[in-house]
This record gives structure tokens, sequence and C-alpha cells, in this order.
């Protein structure tokens, strides 16, 4: 077991940091996007679910409470899925999703899920059209792609995208909502809805801090205020970048159907 020191919190790579806290990183739109995710796509208890790049678990976790649904869920990061396994049996102990660590272009099953959970984690691929592809190929004829990508209403500026990159080792997305619904083109639009990000306040942000850190100082049993702080002041840092980049970013909801009959094809127009 590794010695928990204000070196190590500061040193470990982004995606360990949000395992390591327990973060629980979720999709843009939170549980407004899954509450229409839901709706809009017929998620109920006969549903079978895959969330790719699940992190602590929040979208497949979250999707069951609400809709009943069963399914699998994997992420590279094993302190996230171990983090996903933790809150499933203290959160939602009902539930019948399996999570794993799995490399997403690793991933192999003869199983066929009705729904794929994307949400914005296409973009944390080093090559999302790759990724679309092997999720269609574990899709149901009918299925349904469930994805929530940010996109950018105007250019961010080179230096917060530099900041960006020190804080959490890669490049946020630069593309337009045109260029980033390009990787869709072969799906049917069944529900979309484009949102603006409001920032938030210092205080809400310190609120929602303290309530992870307390939170994983409690499951870690981490009693020193040293590290806490520690764990706390990185956990800031991060939340204060995204909101640096909110003015420039916007999101969509999306709902795509794929029909083998119809893919790669479109026969509807986009308005
Ligand atoms: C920001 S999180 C996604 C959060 C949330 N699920 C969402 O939809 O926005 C990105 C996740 O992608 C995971 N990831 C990156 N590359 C991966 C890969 N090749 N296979 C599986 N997961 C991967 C990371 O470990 C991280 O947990």
């Amino acid at each position: 077991m590794q010695n928990i020191t204000v070196e190590y919190i500061e040193s470990m790579s982004y995606t360990d940091f949000v395992g390591f806290i327990n973060q629980w990183n979720v999709l843009p739109g939170a549980f407004n996007t899954l509450s229409k995710w839901k709706v809009f796509s017929n998620l109920n208890e006969d549903s079978k679910i895959l969330e790719i790049a699940c992190t602590t678990g929040f979208s497949s976790r979250e999707l069951a409470i609400l809709s009943g649904c069963t399914g699998k869920a994997f992420d590279i990061s094993k302190r996230s899925v171990e983090a996903a396994i933790e809150n499933k049996k203290k959160y939602a102990p009902n539930i019948k999703i399996d999570y794993f660590v799995e490399d997403g272009y690793k991933f192999k099953s003869n199983e066929r899920f009705t729904h794929i959970i994307i949400g914005a984690s296409l973009k944390f691929f080093s090559r999302p059209e790759e990724m679309l592809k092997i999720c269609l190929e574990h899709l149901e004829d009918g299925g349904f792609i469930l994805a929530s990508p940010f996109y950018i209403k105007s250019p961010i500026p080179e230096s917060l995208i530099a900041e960006f990159k020190k804080v959490f080792g890669i490049t946020p997305t630069r593309e337009s909502y045109k260029d980033i619904m390009k990787m869709y083109k072969g799906l049917e639009v069944i529900y979309e809805e484009r949102n603006d990000l409001i920032e938030e306040t210092k205080e809400e942000l310190e609120h929602y801090c303290h309530s992870t850190i307390k939170k994983v100082c409690k499951e870690r049993k981490i009693n020193s205020k040293e590290l806490c702080d520690a764990m706390f002041k990185r956990l800031m840092n991060i939340k204060m970048m995204s909101n640096k980049l909110r003015p420039y970013q916007g999101y969509s909801v999306l709902v795509l159907r794929y029909r083998k009959n119809i893919y790669p094809d479109r026969y509807v127009e986009l308005f």
C-alpha cells in the first residue's frame, strides 16, 4: 500500500487523482442529462446498458436507479473502477451493473447492448472514431448511443488551453458543434438538446469540494489535516480551471439510434 504524502497527492495523474478521491466525475448536465436520456431513449428494466470510460460509475449507477436497467461498465483506471464498485455497494446495492477494468480499444464481448453510454468521454480517447466504431459493434440493431459531448461556441484563448493542459494533462475539446456532430453522422438523431454552461460561484465550488474531500477522508480514514487540505487544494484547482472554460463551451444531450439497414447513410435532413 502506497504511503500517502502531500507529494503523492500532488504528483498523481489527473485520472488517478479522480479515482483516489472517488470524485463523482459526472458527465455534462449530470442528473439532468440522465433524466432526458431515460425518457427519450425509453430506458427501462428490460434495457441492457454498457458504459464506456465510466470513471467512478456515476452514469450507469444512477441510470440503473432511475430505470431498473442492467448491464456493464468499464474504465481503464483501476483506481476509478475500485471507487465505482465501492459506490455501488454504498449508494445503490440493488442495481445490477458490473464494473471492471478494461481498455476500451480492447473490449470484446459476444453480448449486444440496447444502450451504450458514452457521455462526453469519446474525446478522452486518442482515436474517438475508432472507439465509436467499437461501440457500434456491441450495439443491438435499433439500439442507442447516449452522448453528451462538449463543443466550443467561441475559440478558447491559447493561454487558457496551456493552463488547462497543466492541470489535466490533456487539452480540452476545441472542436465546434458541427465538427463534433460529424463523428455521429451515420446515426439517427432521435433527441437532441443544446445547452450553455453557467460558471459556478466560488461558494458553490467550495461546497462541492469540501463535501467530496470530507467523504474521501472518511472513506480512506485519513485524519491528517495537511493531506486533506492538499486534496482540497488540488480539487479546487481542477474545478476552477474547468469553470474558466465554461463561457466558451456548450454541450449537447444526444440520443442517437443505430439501425443496421440505414447506417451509415442519412435519409432525414438535419432540421
Ligand atoms: C472525464 S472521464 C469521463 C467522465 C464521464 N463518464 C463523462 O461521460 O463525461 C474520462 C475517463 O476516460 C477514461 N479512459 C481514457 N482512456 C480510456 C480507454 N482507452 N479505455 C477506457 N477508459 C478510458 C479515463 O480513465 C477517465 O476515467
